[in-house]
């Protein structure tokens, strides 16, 4: 068979495909235009949203995905025009695919450095609002960290001296019966020292950064965890070794995964007694990943996982906050810290629990 020499037109929308070929790994919409609205390039995740092949998709004109046509090409003509290096709307996008049933989104126009043609950027507003949810919980953990960082500061100088006075009376009463009170006042003020010393330990120490092999990590715990629970207790491992080192504090991390399978560990009691008690080290990879509001190429995941009950319902949505426990006689600290340890590396930890299989997932990017 003779192969036909590509036509002018199909060989520059394959140069097209093959210089933009990158934006095909983001997950928000990309299109290349030129300022008639002619496409030159969708990437990938606007093929799928519209549900068109790529053929199809550079047949048209862009304007006529949008219901509000006109809008989108005055903008597009506008920073073409250069009138504006960038210009944003809200539309919504007509998708063939599914009886165009039509998607709010803000549409971001850009010039392209040094080329004729503007580029499209498209974001789902519900996607957008999700993350703005997100950034906002966030934002309200930090507060409330900062609140309680600085109340705990705020009982510490005083407690020194409730715990001395205490002491200095216990020496000049006689009677045994006083000196029971004293000890109380002395205990309690131990107690609660404790306690502020845990709020206050994620801001002691500085960062320490070296390099950092997650396994390593891993097994840590692993020996600590099976130290505390000798018996009736695996903890599997289930390793992607190709993961790299990255650039870390290593004891910071130890404590953060420590504290996630301690608290499996503890939740594990009954099973532990029956001896089928499990909970699982997993590490992978993870490619294109949004943490917060950038994006990363690769990132490492950490499961820590338990065939334990799953967390109690009625904390199910608040156990990172501070002081928030299931436990007798826990501080409700242990999850805090593990979070504020992990987003200092620009990670992230987030929890899945149904009775029967718990999972804590740790992301943190690599380089
Ligand atoms: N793997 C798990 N399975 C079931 N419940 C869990 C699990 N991990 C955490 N929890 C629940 O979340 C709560 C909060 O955990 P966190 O480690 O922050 O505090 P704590 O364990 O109560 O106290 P601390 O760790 O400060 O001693 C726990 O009390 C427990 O009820
Ligand atoms: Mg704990």
């Amino acid at each position: 068979m003779k192969l036909l020499p590509l036509s002018k037109a199909a060989a520059a929308a394959r140069d097209a495909t093959l210089s933009y070929a990158a934006f095909d790994h983001l997950a928000t919409m990309v299109a290349v235009i030129s300022p008639d609205g002619q496409c030159v390039f969708a990437n990938a995740s606007f093929e799928n949203v519209l549900g068109l092949s790529r053929k199809s998709v550079l047949r048209g004109s862009v304007f006529d995905w949008f219901v509000d046509s006109q809008r989108v090409r005055d903008t597009v003509e506008a920073v073409a025009r250069n009138d504006f290096s960038t210009s944003r709307l809200e539309a919504l996008l007509r998708r063939p695919a599914l009886a165009n049933d039509p998607l709010p989104v803000h549409l971001i126009v850009n010039q392209m450095d040094g080329q004729p043609h503007v580029l499209v950027e498209l974001v789902e507003i519900e996607q957008q609002t999700r993350q703005d949810r997100e950034e906002r919980a966030l934002g309200q953990a930090k507060a409330n960290k900062e609140l309680i960082r600085n109340l705990a500061h705020e009982i510490k100088n005083p407690l020194g001296g409730i715990r001395g006075a205490a002491q200095l009376l216990e020496m000049e009463v006689e009677s045994k019966a006083l000196t029971e009170y004293t000890q109380v006042i002395i205990n309690e003020a131990d107690r609660l020292q404790a306690l502020v010393d845990r709020l206050l330990a994620p801001h002691r120490r500085p960062h320490v950064v070296s390099d950092v092999n997650i396994h390593e990590v891993c097994e840590r715990v692993r020996s600590l965890i099976l130290a505390e629970f000798p018996r009736g207790l695996a903890v599997k491992r289930d390793y992607d070794i190709s993961i790299p080192e990255f650039r870390g504090d290593r004891e910071q991390l130890i404590q953060a995964v420590l504290n996630i399978a301690h608290n499996a560990a503890q939740a594990l009691v009954d099973r532990v007694a029956v001896g089928d008690a499990a909970i699982t080290l997993r590490t992978r990879i993870a490619r294109q990943v949004t943490l917060g509001k950038q994006r990363y190429l690769l990132a490492l995941e950490l499961h820590i996982e338990d065939n334990g009950p799953g967390v109690p319902e009625a904390i199910r949505e608040r156990i990172f906050y501070p002081l928030v426990s299931g436990r007798d006689g826990g501080s409700g600290l242990g999850l805090t810290l593990a979070q504020t340890f992990v987003q200092q590396h620009q990670g992230t930890v987030e929890c899945e629990s149904v009775p029967g299989k718990t999972l804590f997932k740790i992301v943190i990017p690599l380089p």
